[in-house]
């Protein structure tokens, strides 16, 4: 089947089953075109909570379909490639968030949404990049504990007059951006501003014009002046970035793919809403705990 042929089927099914696509701004072009809704994780988060569908099919990464079934239990949420994983959530056990809690005693646990739903369930409330600068001004608590990401939370540190203690976690995409690239580009075009992700390191984040998550940097090309904009962040974002502003043009930081972004196709998308496959479930003894900071995280958004 071509790409049109599989598009026309997944929209025949899509109203047979009363599904929804939704999928991450880092999926390939090919799947971005048939999702409902694409955006970062809090934008899918709020999407999977508000939909009245039955199904979601969800194209991203384990952790974000896992939340949006903490969201809409009574839904059916597939995974069309459930071995997309996030390196960067398996990098804290919910055992090694107790013994930070423990070596911490009194401090809330901010979770970024990229975490387990295990590890969901032992913190307070859980952030995504859009919005871990609020979710830790509105805790009453002069230190909090930042899980897993630890450039995300020295990006925090830096907005907030808490005291913030990260776990080492990191995103391996990410942190393949460095300086000497971005610099090497600006020389290359002269007069573009370079826009990053948070999750790049902090020297990373000193030279850069603006920091946002995914959806932050949707909006940034939207309204931005710069005709020329330098992406730091996974390659995937700037397929939208591009057809959302055809008068821009946009430079990928070289190096960045996030190999379990791209293990959804849209063949896998058609064998998910044919089949039914894969099914995200999430444990009982945890689901309700994770709930609680996800929705708690919702309420501060
Ligand atoms: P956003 O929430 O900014 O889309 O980021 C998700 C992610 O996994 C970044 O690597
Ligand atoms: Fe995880 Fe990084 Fe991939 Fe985002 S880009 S899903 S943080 S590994």
């Amino acid at each position: 089947m071509d790409q049109t042929q599989i598009g026309q089927r997944v929209a025949q099914l899509k109203e047979e089953r009363n599904a929804v696509i939704l999928a991450h701004n880092y999926q390939v072009p090919e799947v971005q075109v048939l999702a409902d809704f694409l955006g970062d994780s809090l934008g899918l988060s709020q999407q999977a909570a508000a939909t009245d569908a039955d199904v979601i099919v969800f194209c991203g990464v384990h952790f974000m379909a896992q939340t949006a079934k903490l969201l809409s239990p009574s839904k059916t949420v597939l995974m069309p490639d459930p071995g997309a994983g996030c390196p960067m959530a398996d990098m804290i056990t919910a055992e090694q968030t107790r013994q930070f809690k423990a070596e911490h005693p009194g401090a809330p646990v901010v979770a970024y949404v990229n975490t387990t739903a295990e590890v969901k369930a032992e913190s307070d409330i859980c952030c995504t990049s859009a919005n871990a600068v609020k979710v830790v001004e509105s805790l009453d608590a002069d230190t909090v504990l930042f899980i897993p990401d630890a450039n995300l939370a020295s990006w925090v540190a830096r907005h907030t007059d808490k005291e913030v203690i990260a776990w080492g976690g990191y995103c391996p995409t990410h942190v393949r951006i460095n300086p000497q690239t971005v610099e090497f580009m600006h020389e290359e075009h002269p007069g573009a501003v370079f826009i990053v992700h948070p999750e790049a390191r902090p020297e990373v984040l000193d030279i850069a014009d603006e920091v946002a998550s995914t959806g932050g940097m949707v909006k940034f090309a939207r309204e931005a002046d710069a005709k020329q904009i330098i992406v730091g962040t996974e390659e995937g974002l700037v397929y939208r970035l591009r057809r959302e502003n055809p008068d821009k043009t946009f430079y990928i930081v070289p190096h960045t793919v996030c190999p379990n972004m791209k293990k959804t196709t849209p063949d896998k998308v058609l064998a998910s809403l044919e089949n039914m496959q894969y099914d995200v479930d999430v444990a009982q003894d945890v689901a309700d705990g994770a709930r609680r900071a996800v929705e708690r995280m919702l309420e501060v958004s």
